[in-house]
């Protein structure tokens, strides 16, 4: 169901609010100084995450963009490159921040949908001697540039073995992982198993207003610890946070209703709108549209969108990307589809 105030947000799913459970979890959560690591609601996310991931410990992060950098500071070195697929969020959207605080650069192989191959990671190390040294590689399951694509579990197996032979540690950008556990029913702890860390976020499909995890070796958790005051994201009485963090995972099962909810609005815009959309590509909770084969120009679209308050970001490239969560439906849809029929008729 769409917000209060009428307001139906396609833009991601990150725009989630906290549901009555989560903001009375929050309020009631036992708390403590985190930096003291003596709030035990942080410490039983961390416990849970941990396990459930298969890992032998997690700390709790604001972000996920802190889980992932703190992972490349941790397992990289100045001057170092990171071997990845040119579309993840850590090399694009995270503000140069790889650059910034650990001094890497990325060394991308094509490889669409991000999955890379054992062949592919023999060539890029092949020129070790030439370029920058790799000493990480990088997945990112479910995809988002790919619109919410799940990278196989054979795909990363068959990969693992080839960066393990050439001394890679490996770290997966986690954070809808849950998609795509929930698209292919492969556990997270399995895709996790083929990573030496992995992030993985609370404010995404989950649905928890704030904070991510990074999981890993006890050692280099530990570590992180350290990197995390560094960077000024130890956080004190943050067991509100992970209250509700606690029960978007326990509700974890509930993404294929998003999963679902994004195939009938594909299915439905491909009524409208055949060739700007291809309802085949849907995996999990994302949408993608060629802007370049919409019936009317985006902009004409988007008054309508506007006039009805229907959100959706601007193209990126040629892509509109629409996203479902929990606090969109299936009245939603069928507003955001008529708004197109309505901007068709009158254009
Ligand atoms: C794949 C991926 N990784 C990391 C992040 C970063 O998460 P945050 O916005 O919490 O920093 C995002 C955010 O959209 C994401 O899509």
């Amino acid at each position: 169901m769409s917000f209060p105030d009428g307001i139906a947000d396609f833009r991601s799913d990150t725009v989630t609010r906290p549901t009555p459970e989560m903001r009375k979890a929050m309020a009631e959560a036992e708390v403590g100084d985190d930096v003291y690591s003596d709030d035990p609601t942080v410490n039983q996310l961390e416990d849970v995450a941990a396990a459930l991931i298969g890992k032998e410990a997690a700390i709790f992060v604001p972000t996920g963009t802190m889980g992932n950098q703190l992972a490349i500071m941790l397992q990289t070195r100045h001057g170092d490159d990171v071997l990845c697929d040119p579309g993840i969020h850590s090399r694009n959207v995270e503000k140069g921040a790889a650059s910034a605080l650990s001094g890497v650069g990325f060394r991308t192989v094509d490889a669409p949908d991000g999955r890379i191959t054992a062949e592919q990671i023999d060539e890029a190390m092949s020129l070790s001697g030439f370029f920058p040294r790799i000493r990480l590689m990088i997945w990112e399951n479910t995809h988002n540039l790919a619109g919410g694509k799940v990278v196989p579990l054979e795909v990363m197996a068959a990969a693992e073995p080839t960066a393990r032979r050439h001394g890679l540690s490996i770290h997966l950008d986690g954070a809808r992982i849950f998609n795509a556990v929930a698209a292919s029913g492969v556990t997270a702890e399995r895709y996790a198993s083929h990573a030496d860390t992995i992030q993985f976020c609370f404010s995404k499909g989950l649905g928890a207003p704030v904070g991510s995890i990074l999981c890993g070796p006890s050692d280099l958790i530990g570590e992180a610890r350290y990197l995390r005051k560094r960077l000024g994201g130890a956080m004190r009485q943050a067991g509100v946070l992970a209250a509700a963090a606690l029960i978007a995972l326990r509700d974890r099962d509930r993404l294929v209703e998003d999963h679902e909810l994004a195939s009938h609005l594909a299915d439905e815009l491909s009524v409208v709108a055949a060739s700007a959309v291809d309802s085949k590509q849907v995996e999990t909770n994302m949408v993608q549209l060629d802007a370049n084969r919409l019936p009317v120009p985006f902009a004409i679209w988007k008054q309508h969108l506007d006039l009805d308050g229907i959100k959706v970001n601007s193209p990126f490239g040629n892509t509109l990307r629409l996203v479902t969560h929990r606090d969109v439906d299936r009245a939603d849809v069928s507003r955001l589809v008529d708004t197109l029929r309505r901007a068709v008729a009158t254009a």
